[in-house]
């Protein structure tokens, strides 16, 4: 049988998820100071942000806590955050006009989109995905967005010798993601200790490595450099 129409698979289902007023405030006022549509073309980073610094980009923020503490810490680099959940986009937005920050940008849109579309060639200095959703169950594993097209994607839109740091407290999606990175051939896997002498793999700790450590999960954390 023919499928004239292939539904696109999406690491994430869109929930009604409950938005508070002051979320719902912030993303209607707040959004489009912070926010960048998504747009089917690449972009200035050095337009977005007003000036040139290191990139980092973020995908799948969640509430935004560990986004927040490390535009805080580096005030010399730029985040660019991907997220599709409002209520975490409308937390950090509350949160971003309290502390007064102006080095985050956010894309409220799928991520695999954004990198594909929106990202120039070698624009980006570090990508961090942290506790990405599992998909533990085997019939969903193609919902995990560590895909071969994806980190070929994030190869794209990383400088060489750009770094891609992926937490995550699932044993079995830290052997899916060797798996997919050895496949691509363009990251070199780092080992701990050369991967503290990196800055840019700072990492705080956020609400799910918390919540996966309580379920007696232990925490992975993978560093690769692109080659090249
Ligand atoms: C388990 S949470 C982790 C959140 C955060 N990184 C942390 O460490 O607390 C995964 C997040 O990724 C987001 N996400 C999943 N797929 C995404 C995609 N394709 N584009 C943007 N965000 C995505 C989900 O909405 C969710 O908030």
């Amino acid at each position: 049988m023919t499928h004239l129409h292939h539904r696109k698979v999406r690491s994430f289902v869109q929930r009604a998820g409950r938005t508070t007023a002051a979320q719902k405030r912030a993303l209607r006022d707040l959004l489009p100071r912070y926010g960048v549509p998504f747009q089917d073309s690449t972009l200035d980073l050095a337009i977005v942000f007003g000036r040139r610094a290191p990139i980092v980009l973020d995908i799948g923020f969640g509430d935004g806590s560990a986004l927040l503490t490390l535009a805080a810490n580096h005030p010399d680099r730029d985040y660019l955050g991907v997220e599709v959940h409002e209520p975490g986009i409308g937390r950090l937005l509350l949160q971003l006009e309290r502390a007064g920050l102006d080095n985050i940008r956010i894309v409220a849109h799928d991520a695999v989109e954004v990198v594909r579309r929106m990202l120039p060639a070698g624009a980006v200095d570090a990508v961090n995905l942290f506790f990405p959703d599992p998909w533990p169950k085997k019939r969903h594993h193609k919902r995990r967005i560590v895909q071969p097209d994806f980190v070929r994607d994030i190869a794209r839109a990383l400088k060489p010798g750009g770094t891609f740091h992926i937490a995550t407290d699932w044993a079995d999606y830290a052997g899916h993601v060797t798996e997919v990175m050895d496949g691509c051939g363009q990251f070199v896997a780092l080992t701990p200790e050369q991967a503290s002498c990196e800055p840019l793999f700072d990492r705080p700790t956020s609400k799910f490595e918390r919540r996966g450590i309580a379920l007696g999960h232990t925490v992975t954390d993978l560093h690769f450099r692109r080659t090249g």
